[in-house]
């Protein structure tokens, strides 16, 4: 049984005073987690008021980057252990926004895997196909590239401590989405690659689905086997919508069980 997890990616949206205003507000119509793992990854510069927010809340807190050093001559970088230090339990690592708006290859992200996985922080790995990908069908080929890549230096204990996030890029901020029925296909795939690569502990890792996801098309994504809950950008900027997609996410566990 894994438990779905809902992840806030902010990206560059709300300072500490916003980030703030939104914890106290999602506090009180949460009240308690339970039956899914609800994470929120602020810009860096609002982790620590968020720490302090949601203190004894049960939400948990992420990074939306590292740098794969714990400390030294890297002006700008944060590093995996300053994440720690200030209550991050996850890093969002790979994401679509910077593989392709920075150029960071499937080298780089496992290295910074590696590097969250020594430091006790819970990677959430992103891969995805571009449109153009999609359209060529090539979507099976890049995926399988990317997960290998990705994980390439996961040590094998870690491996259950991994989430995995498939967010086509073309649905990423778009509005667009993968239809339940095609995303719960790639899921499938992908683990069944993690099950090449982990064996059992496959069954245990969860994959979340990522790309303009909303309370009206929630329910239908995470409600399918594979899919572990979602990583969410725009519809996690603000509590109420934020909270329906969490709400959706227990009702489709519940049906299923
Ligand atoms: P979106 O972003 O929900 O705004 O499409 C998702 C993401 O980039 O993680």
């Amino acid at each position: 049984m894994r438990t779905p997890i809902l992840v806030a990616n902010w990206k560059m949206h709300k300072g500490v005073r916003e980030a703030t205003a939104f914890a106290e507000d999602l506090k009180l119509r949460l009240q308690a987690p339970d039956g899914v793992e609800v994470v929120i990854a602020p810009p860096f510069t609002a982790l620590g008021a968020l720490q302090r927010a949601l203190q004894g809340s049960g939400i948990e807190l992420a990074g939306q980057n590292l740098y794969p050093e714990a400390e030294g001559a890297f002006t700008g970088e944060i590093s995996p252990a300053f994440l720690r230090d200030v209550g991050c339990r996850y890093v969002i690592l790979g994401h679509s926004e910077r593989r392709h708006g920075f150029g960071e290859s499937s080298e780089f992200v496992a290295r910074k895997v590696r590097a969250a996985c020594d430091h006790e922080l819970r990677p959430i790995v992103c891969v995805g196909e571009t449109l153009e990908e999609h359209e060529a069908g090539r979507t099976a080929e890049v995926i399988e590239a990317q997960i290998r890549g990705s994980l390439a230096q996961v040590p094998p204990e870690a491996s259950e401590t991994l989430v995995l996030a498939y967010e086509p890029v073309w649905a990423i901020g778009t509005g667009r989405t993968a239809s339940p029925g095609d995303a719960q296909k790639v899921h499938a795939m992908i683990r069944e690659l993690l099950r090449e690569r982990f064996g059992a502990a496959a069954d245990r890792i969860r994959i979340q689905y990522g790309g303009s996801v909303k309370p009206e098309n929630g329910y239908a994504l995470m409600a399918q086997p594979d899919i572990d809950g979602a990583l969410v950008g725009g519809a996690s900027l603000d509590p109420a919508s934020f909270f329906a997609i969490i709400r959706f996410e227990r009702a489709s566990g519940e049906a299923s069980t």
